[in-house]
């Protein structure tokens, strides 16, 4: 939920695009396009679509799950960089936004790689564990509703295999986390899942502060 990254001097950042974002035509398209829409801050910065791309090549990631879809951006940048035969399990609950993201993997042609599930991402997942496909995903981007991250975490662990890498987006939360005055609901929830995954031995982990702060995990 953040089309920038924050917390970076405006010139500066300019420069870091500048320098270093080779945003494929398809994904600036969708960012375009996106722009005007009045929830436009939930798609993904264009170096953090980079920085998974990047990933899924490094790990050589072909079965790939994501939580939270919007119009697309994250997992067309996914499903550019992973082989041909690879996946992406897409799950959101918005007919709405989705059909925007099925037109542009469409132009993009990719849509046979992505298997987009319509329905609460827990479903999705419990439906996915019940069918045994616990372990065998290589990596899951995790940027859905940020009420239900805790549980995300803990089902996405299950599935991802060992050795493979889980992303989950907004972990500074806009800075919210590091300010003991707030205290909101959601603050709290971002918070207390950062102090618990920092604890967690089931896990390698690094937060990189990009976009609005993406930890990367690898399960043991
Ligand atoms: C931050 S946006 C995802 C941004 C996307 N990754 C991108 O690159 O543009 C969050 C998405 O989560 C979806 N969502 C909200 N609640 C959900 C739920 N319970 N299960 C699945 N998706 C949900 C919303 O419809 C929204 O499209």
């Amino acid at each position: 939920m953040a089309d920038k990254t924050l917390g970076i001097e405006p010139k500066l950042y300019e420069y870091l695009q500048l320098v270093s974002v080779r945003e494929p035509s398809i994904l600036k398209e969708l960012r375009q396009e996106t722009a005007n829409h009045p929830m436009a801050r939930m798609q993904i910065a264009p170096e953090q679509g980079q920085l998974l791309a990047l990933l899924v090549q490094l790990i050589g990631a072909e079965k790939t799950l994501e939580l939270g879809v919007f119009k697309g951006y994250s997992s067309l940048a996914v499903a550019l960089a992973i082989p041909e035969k690879g996946k992406v399990i897409a799950c959101d609950i918005s007919e709405e936004y989705t059909a925007i993201a099925r037109h542009y993997w469409d132009k993009a042609g990719v849509s046979h790689k992505i298997d987009l599930r319509i329905a609460p991402a827990l479903e999705t997942l419990d439906k996915l564990m019940a069918e045994g496909q616990s372990n065998t995903f290589d990596f899951a981007f995790i940027d859905a509703d940020k009420s239900n991250y805790d549980s995300y975490y803990e089902q996405v662990l299950k599935l991802v295999r060992p050795g493979g890498l889980i992303a989950i987006d907004n972990v500074l939360w806009g800075g919210k986390v590091a300010d003991k005055n707030i205290q909101d609901n959601l603050t709290k929830k971002m918070r207390a899942l950062n102090e618990k995954i920092y604890k967690d031995s089931r896990v390698n982990i690094s937060l990189i502060p990009i976009a609005d702060g993406l930890t990367l995990l690898l399960k043991r």
